[in-house]
């Protein structure tokens, strides 16, 4: 395998995550979301409010064509009022995000745990209060994220989910090669293999991601998720879909103020239709 560039160093003299500008977009969503959902929802729980982060990052982006920093998902939650956090990552990545955070005032809050998410998913549980409302934001980088491990995340609590959800570098492929390479994933992301039927219902891998989405929903509802319609997507440079943006949470208010974030598209232009087909 070829050598990955070496990250890019930022103004703190730390790695960053190098990014297209679209990295703006998913910033845009997600420090609308914290700020509205800690404002929105404090005082009903008493300030008891947790964040965890399963794909935290390096905890800074730079945009590749401007060299812009760009707060990444820790950084961002730090700055809302929750009373817990925890940050998951690999060892290597987690170890710059604990050198940016050591002198952060809220460290005393902070967890870290190092480990695919999906196998450390116990010890998180265990460093979430069960008295807390969780907001869970999910940020692979492509189908990391087993079903299973959501449904232990969720099993007897209060979260509610923001997610990425990655379907960007297949939609660059045909659908074949898609599901040859990406099939044991994709069952794994869903939880159940019936993508297997549809997809053989042919289409574009587009139309198919799609599709996709609708069964994770499905998913999502069979642990009594709401669906909000609003899916975003965030697509690159060269309008090319790289993500979707869902958030599902067991709560109308939940809905009510992801209505709020999405009203306004981060470009500032305003949706004219809830569920977005384009
Ligand atoms: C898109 S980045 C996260 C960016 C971050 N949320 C932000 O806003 O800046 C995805 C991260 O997931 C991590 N990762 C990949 N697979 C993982 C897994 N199975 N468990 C935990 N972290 C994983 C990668 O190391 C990478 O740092």
């Amino acid at each position: 395998m070829a050598d990955q560039p070496p990250n890019p160093i930022a103004s703190d003299s730390l790695p960053a995550r190098e990014s297209g500008a679209w990295v703006l977009d998913k910033k845009v969503y997600v420090e609308k979301y914290l700020k509205i959902f800690t404002k929105g929802i404090s005082n009903k729980w008493g300030g008891k409010l947790a964040y965890v982060d399963l794909f935290s990052g390096l905890g800074k982006n730079v945009i590749r064509e401007t060299g812009e920093e760009v707060d990444g998902s820790p950084l961002l939650a730090l700055s809302c009022d929750f009373g817990r956090y925890v940050f998951v990552d690999m060892p290597e990545v987690l170890a710059t995000l604990r050198m940016r955070l050591r002198s952060h005032p809220k460290l005393a809050h902070i967890s870290f745990v190092e480990g695919d998410c999906n196998v450390v998913i116990d010890e998180v549980l265990g460093l979430l209060p069960a008295d807390h409302l969780t907001l869970a934001f999910i940020d692979p980088t492509g189908l990391q994220i087993r079903f299973n491990t959501i449904q232990r995340l969720v099993h007897n609590r209060k979260v509610d989910l923001l997610m990425t959800i990655q379907f960007g570098m297949g939609i660059q492929m045909n659908l074949p090669q898609y599901i040859k390479s990406q099939g044991a994933a994709l069952t794994d992301f869903l939880g159940n293999s019936e993508w297997r039927k549809d997809v053989e219902e042919a289409g574009t891998v587009f139309q198919a991601g799609r599709r996709i989405l609708d069964m994770y929903m499905a998913q999502l509802r069979s642990l009594g998720y709401r669906d909000s319609k609003d899916r975003e997507m965030v697509r690159n440079d060269q309008n090319m879909l790289l993500y979707f943006v869902i958030m599902a949470s067991r709560h109308e208010l939940g809905e009510k103020f992801w209505r709020e974030v999405t009203k306004i598209r981060p470009s500032g232009q305003r949706r004219l239709n809830l569920d977005s087909k384009t």
